[in-house]
């Protein structure tokens, strides 16, 4: 018998207090304000290590949304992811009290020089055994360039131009520099490091320089797995090239399906196999024992949900003010430098302010699955088979009753339809997902800044 396809699962968090389901912070029992301290992540991730999650994955913004009202007001009011710390100092708490659980952490490229990006992701592979992953992101808030010293933020496509040249600079390091076997960790021979293993990089592009060596060894999967996100023309052909692990928020399954599609070849364009990628598709999930009181619990929530803020976060998302229209009035678009794939789908589905606040009845724009395990179960493999995803993206509702509903509600009916795993595979992030080993395999972009072996300079 065919084993049955695997749902692969990350819960999608953040280092803040609002992340997509905006409101929620104030309902008497959600603990999201505590997110500044290291008890509330350690405890989320031993949450989600007792479900089998695949991972933790935390989502970030450098800058801040001030598009809606021309401000930052409802922004700090609702706390809509501001503040926000950072994502990579709470992967070594959280890898200390877990074993298994990957970790996708998001970094900004654009405000980074990716030499000493490319040790702080080795740092923690090492210090996860191999269980780290980036959300390569590039940004999308005119706020986060001025804040870091531009007038305004680099354009939509040559966003990625940067992306890619920034992507092999870092292949170079951490896949060219340090050939396997260079440290040999010999006391009686007094050799740490065989320095004949150990390469320079020069990289002179047109947008990054490089002279140096990566001061890292080699970490169990070196280049960490890489997930992205972006959905336009230009985004999924960055993705074809690099990513191993893919978000989509789409409206629907059947723009799910077509996006996923067009994924997949831009894969096949790029040498790979079409199923060298995973698709991870947005979901908020409430559950409990019988529908009627997963709907009071869906009722509830809503009572503590905002639509505005939702709004707001929606408005950065597309750049527009959605402030400046009446309820009703037909929105304009237009050329926007921000999430390109948000505003085209709100743009082609005709939405209204109104049916926009209706649409983010729980403060965000993931529509809820509600029900029992059962109806939750059928609804996420109804995904799986007519869109073709790989598995989901849980956002957080009421933090941390919503990850312990669907651990304690959802994960044992999955299980028990065959279709999650009921212990974890050994190894690093990367096997566990593709089961290939702990690197990326050899038709990935990133195979042919490898170098062959050299002869040792020092005897054996
Ligand atoms: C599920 C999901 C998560 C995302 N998380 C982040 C994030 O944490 N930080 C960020 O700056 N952008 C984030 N983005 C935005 C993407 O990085 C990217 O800018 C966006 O999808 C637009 O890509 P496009 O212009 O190619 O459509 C996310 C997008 C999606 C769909």
């Amino acid at each position: 018998m065919t084993q049955k396809k695997q749902i692969l699962l990350n819960a999608f968090n953040m280092n803040c207090v609002g992340h997509i389901n905006h409101g929620l912070w104030t309902h008497p029992r959600d603990e999201s304000a505590a997110y500044n301290t290291i008890e509330h992540w350690t405890g989320i991730a031993r949450t989600l290590e007792r479900g089998l999650f695949d991972g933790l994955f935390i989502a970030d913004i450098v800058g801040v949304y001030d598009v809606y009202q021309h401000n930052v007001d409802a922004t700090l009011r609702e706390s809509i992811q501001l503040p926000v710390n950072d994502p990579m100092l709470l992967i070594s708490a959280t890898a200390a009290v877990t074993r298994n659980l990957g970790f996708g952490v998001t970094v900004n490229l654009s405000y980074e020089l990716p030499y000493l990006l490319a040790r702080r992701f080795s740092t923690l592979d090492h210090l996860t055994r191999g269980r780290i992953g980036w959300n390569i992101v590039t940004g999308y808030l005119d706020s986060a360039a001025r804040a870091m010293g531009l007038s305004a933020q680099i354009a939509h496509d040559e966003r990625y131009d940067r992306a890619d040249e920034y992507l092999e600079v870092l292949y170079k390091l951490w896949e060219g520099s340090w050939e396997d076997g260079a440290v040999r960790r010999d006391k009686q021979a007094r050799v740490f490091t065989d320095p004949a293993k150990v390469h320079k990089v020069q990289h002179q592009g047109r947008y990054y320089q490089v002279d140096g060596y990566h001061l890292a060894e080699p970490s169990p999967q070196r280049t960490p797995v890489l997930f992205q996100a972006g959905a336009s023309g230009r985004g999924q052909r960055f993705a074809g090239r690099h990513a191993e692990c893919v978000f989509i928020s789409p409206p629907s399954k059947e723009a799910a399906r077509k996006s996923v599609q067009s994924l997949r070849e831009q894969l096949v364009l790029a040498g790979r196999r079409p199923d060298d990628v995973k698709v991870f598709v947005g979901a908020a999930v409430v559950t409990a024992a019988t529908d009627r009181e997963a709907q009071e619990k869906h009722a509830d929530y809503k009572r503590y949900a905002s639509r505005e803020a939702g709004l707001a976060h929606f408005a950065a998302s597309t750049g527009v003010d959605y402030s400046q229209y009446d309820l009703d009035e037909p929105i304009r678009y237009g050329q926007t430098n921000a999430i390109e794939s948000a505003a085209r789908t709100a743009e082609q589905h005709g939405w209204t302010r109104r049916q926009l606040l209706e649409l983010f009845e729980l403060g965000g724009r993931y529509p809820a699955i509600v029900g029992t395990p059962g109806r939750v179960a059928d609804e996420l493999q109804s995904w799986i088979d007519e869109a073709g995803v790989d598995g989901f993206n849980l956002s957080r509702t009421v933090v941390p009753e919503s990850y312990a509903d669907f651990v304690d509600l959802v994960v044992p009916e999955l299980q028990d339809r065959g279709v999650y795993k009921t212990a974890y595979a050994p190894g690093s992030l990367r096997q566990k997902i593709f089961n290939e080993g702990d690197r990326l395999p050899a038709r990935h972009a990133a195979a042919e800044f490898r170098r062959l072996p050299s002869n040792s300079l020092v005897s054996a």
